[in-house]
């Protein structure tokens, strides 16, 4: 049996990274033999190609093909052979990103996202999509406490930072039965509960 897709999303200092950690963890429990991955990234060419997204200066344009680039061969060589297999992948931001940050942050036409994304993945989509929703003081407030040197994006004003995060609450509501929200204000206990209920109702 083909294995699910799950991706977490949400603007930077949202909690992905913990709960993509604590997800992977719940699902092992669960017995699912289960593949964490991230975008940009998840394979070797897709890591190189993080690095230079992450730090190089480059035209707007050049920043969502190389998205798109590093996120075919990610679905290639890692998400669609695991699936095939019956092992899930749970993946710390996916194609959402690209329309949140590359359309909504950075102001690139949403029908170019589409042709895009329509090219690199013939129709696929995630079977579940989990948005962390925060205030963006709040995460920006949190990324600070964390101390770590800001890449291009989290060097980014509050007020992309806010596109970023409307236009994924905007995806959500268009999309409920794919795209669920958490709200990160809670504390992560209650995220985790939360969670649990949503995989355990949706997914099996
Ligand atoms: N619900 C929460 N309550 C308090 N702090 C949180 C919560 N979720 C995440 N954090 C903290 O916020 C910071 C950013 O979280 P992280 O998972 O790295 O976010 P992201 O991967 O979305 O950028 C971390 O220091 C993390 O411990
Ligand atoms: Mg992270």
């Amino acid at each position: 049996m083909r294995g699910k897709f799950i991706t977490l999303e949400g603007i930077d200092g949202a909690g992905k990274s913990t709960h993509h950690a604590w997800l992977i963890d719940f699902l092992k429990r669960k017995g699912i033999d289960v593949v964490p991955t991230r975008e940009p990234g998840g394979t070797p060419l897709g890591e190189k190609l993080r690095a230079l997204v992450l730090s190089e200066p480059m035209h707007l344009e050049t920043e969502a093909l190389l998205m798109f680039a590093a996120r075919k061969e990610h679905l290639d060589k890692l998400i669609l052979p695991a699936l095939a297999s019956g092992k899930w992948v749970v993946s710390d931001r996916f194609t959402d990103a690209s329309y949140a940050y590359q359309g909504g942050g950075r102001g690139l036409a949403e029908e170019k996202l589409r042709a895009l994304e329509d090219w690199a993945q013939a129709g696929f989509r995630p079977d579940l999509t989990l948005v962390f929703d925060l205030p963006t003081e709040i995460a920006l407030q949190r990324l600070a406490e964390t101390g770590h040197r800001p890449d291009r994006f989290e060097q980014e004003s509050q007020a992309f930072f806010e596109r970023v995060r409307q236009t994924y609450l905007f995806r959500a509501h268009a999309e409920p039965g794919r795209i669920k929200i958490l709200d990160s204000t809670e504390s992560l206990h209650n995220i985790q509960k939360k969670l649990e209920g949503i995989i355990l109702a949706y997914l099996f």
